[in-house]
């Protein structure tokens, strides 16, 4: 399997606390199926995004790099970034202060739980408008999204990728985002599903057991799909598998 949205780097956001941590994490990954990760740190939510606050974040990639190669873990490491969307999006945009994931033209953006669709729906124009993909994060989270899953439909015609989160579909963040995230699953309008790991304890990065939901709920070619094909096409920067999604 392959993980497009996680939170292995310490010092950078909520997600490991240190590398001891990060390393548990990759070998619990590792264990349980996990062969390519791209590490995804907060960006943009607390203080303003900059290229120094990326910077620093590419320095300890490196040094997460380095942990996994010298622990022999088994696992391809690759660096990206959760963009927060925010009144400074554009600038940040315009002035190439973002990582996409892998180097792709793919590019995680995150909105506040609140946000209106409306809102969600310019940013991902503007997103798509500088030439990247814009992959939508957990929307099954969003308040909005819970109550009307409607708009998702008209983003993923114009180009937008959903990402699912695993803790979403088996159930882990309650009822709302469970039902939200099966309701999006049975319109086929979700095309990955990630870990969105933050520690080793909980919201963890073992992709195992929403494998096994998958499978067992849908089919085994959906888990394929969503938890190793259509990651694997996002880091080779190629286009991802969309099934043809049926209206709301
Ligand atoms: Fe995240």
């Amino acid at each position: 399997m392959i993980d497009i949205h996680s939170h292995f780097l310490p010092d950078v956001d909520d997600g490991a606390a240190n590398l001891t941590e990060a390393v548990a994490m990759v070998r619990m990954a590792v264990a349980n199926g996990t062969k390519r990760i791209i590490t995804t740190p907060h960006f943009n939510v607390n203080s303003p995004g900059t290229k120094a606050g990326l910077d620093f974040r590419r320095d300890v990639y490196q040094r997460f790099r380095e942990a996994v190669t010298s622990e022999k873990l088994l696992v391809d490491v690759y660096f990206g970034c959760e963009l927060y969307a925010a009144s400074n999006t554009d600038f940040l945009l315009e002035h190439g202060i973002y990582a996409t994931l892998a180097g792709s033209r793919y590019l995680l953006v995150e909105f506040d739980f609140s946000s209106r669709p409306e809102y969600i729906r310019d940013v991902l124009a503007s997103v798509a408008a500088r030439g990247l993909i814009p992959v939508l994060a957990h929307p099954e989270r969003y308040i909005r999204i819970q109550a009307d899953q409607r708009p998702i439909y008209d983003w993923v015609l114009s180009g937008c990728v959903i990402q699912v989160n695993n803790g979403s579909l088996v159930g882990e963040f309650g009822r709302d985002s469970f039902l939200c995230a099966n309701s999006l699953m049975r319109h086929g309008l979700v095309h990955v599903v990630a870990s969105d790991a933050h520690s080793a304890r909980e919201r963890t990065p073992d992709l195992s057991r929403v494998y096994s939901f998958i499978a067992e709920n849908y089919s085994r070619e959906m888990a394929d799909m969503l938890l190793s094909i259509n990651p694997g096409l996002i880091i080779d920067d190629k286009h991802i598998k969309k099934a043809a999604p049926r209206p709301y």
